[in-house]
């Protein structure tokens, strides 16, 4: 009887657990950073869309252009990951058009696009929309460099070799923006001391977090609690901000408490006397 009790107990908290996170829906969110710095003079707004995997995000992904629309950024970048190797990418394609006509656009790769025989076209196709794609070249936006680092279609190159070349044309004077997928790489990517922000994504938050308590829990690269699965991480000689992506119907478990992203990023001049 006891027995029979205490597994009625254990059932209904569990389902009590359920109830709570299907009541949970986790929509997508807006996270604002701000970044002082006085290599710059007048503040550079920087949306960032990472690790989309073509999910949907409402008819024609007008839900995530909305929330782009919303912040008004002066520049939008992509940090890899937005195609993806299984899926259609029909949801790519129709937001990538759209923000293409809207505003300045900056690609850099990640696996996922590396993995399909066709990120060559998928390349082109972003183009055609007016999105420029980087493979270890920098462009100069003002007072901004982003830098775009990613494994080249054609494999001339690898990834470390993309961030070697992106560090080579780093213009000290200016404030240099590293687009690089792979945030467990950031001690590679501070070695060489020309970035001033880190633009990372692939982690997808660890999947599963506790708010106070866990970050994330698990990433193929890190494992059980990985260092770098989500949020701001300020060093020495530079800031890191690792995207917590938008995928969020590709996964075979539910994202738990960890919001699929938009990410803001405010470079502002340091105040002078
Ligand atoms: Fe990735």
């Amino acid at each position: 009887m006891k027995k029979k009790s205490t597994l009625l107990r254990v059932i209904a908290a569990a389902a009590a657990v359920i109830a709570v996170l299907s009541a949970l829906s986790f929509p997508l969110r807006t996270v604002e950073y701000t970044i002082t710095s006085d290599k710059i003079t007048e503040p550079v707004r920087i949306a960032q869309i990472s690790d989309l995997h073509s999910c949907r995000y409402g008819k024609n992904m007008e839900t995530l252009i909305d929330a782009i629309d919303a912040q008004s950024p002066d520049i939008v970048v992509l940090t890899g990951d937005i195609y993806d190797d299984v899926v259609d990418n029909s949801n790519t394609s129709v937001f990538l058009e759209n923000i293409g006509k809207r505003y300045p656009c900056f690609y850099a790769a990640g696996n996922h696009e590396l993995r399909t025989s066709r990120w060559a076209d998928y390349a082109a196709e972003a183009e055609s929309f007016g999105i420029t794609v980087l493979e270890g070249e920098n462009v100069r936006v003002g007072e901004i460099m982003i830098c775009g680092a990613a494994m080249k279609a054609d494999r001339s190159f690898d990834w470390e070799d993309s961030v070697c070349k992106c560090a080579e044309n780093a213009d000290p004077n200016l404030f240099n923006v590293l687009l690089y997928h792979f945030p467990e790489q950031a001690d590679y990517c501070r070695s060489f001391g020309k970035f001033d922000l880190i633009l990372s994504g692939h982690a997808h938050g660890g999947q599963w977090r506790i708010p106070g308590l866990v970050n994330g829990l698990f990433t193929p690269e890190e494992g059980f609690f990985p260092a770098h699965a989500g949020g701001r991480y300020d060093f020495d000689d530079c800031t890191m901000i690792v995207s917590r992506g938008l995928s969020r119907t590709k996964e075979k478990i539910p994202r738990i408490f960890n919001n699929p992203e938009l990410v803001i990023v405010d470079i502002v001049p340091e105040e002078t006397e």
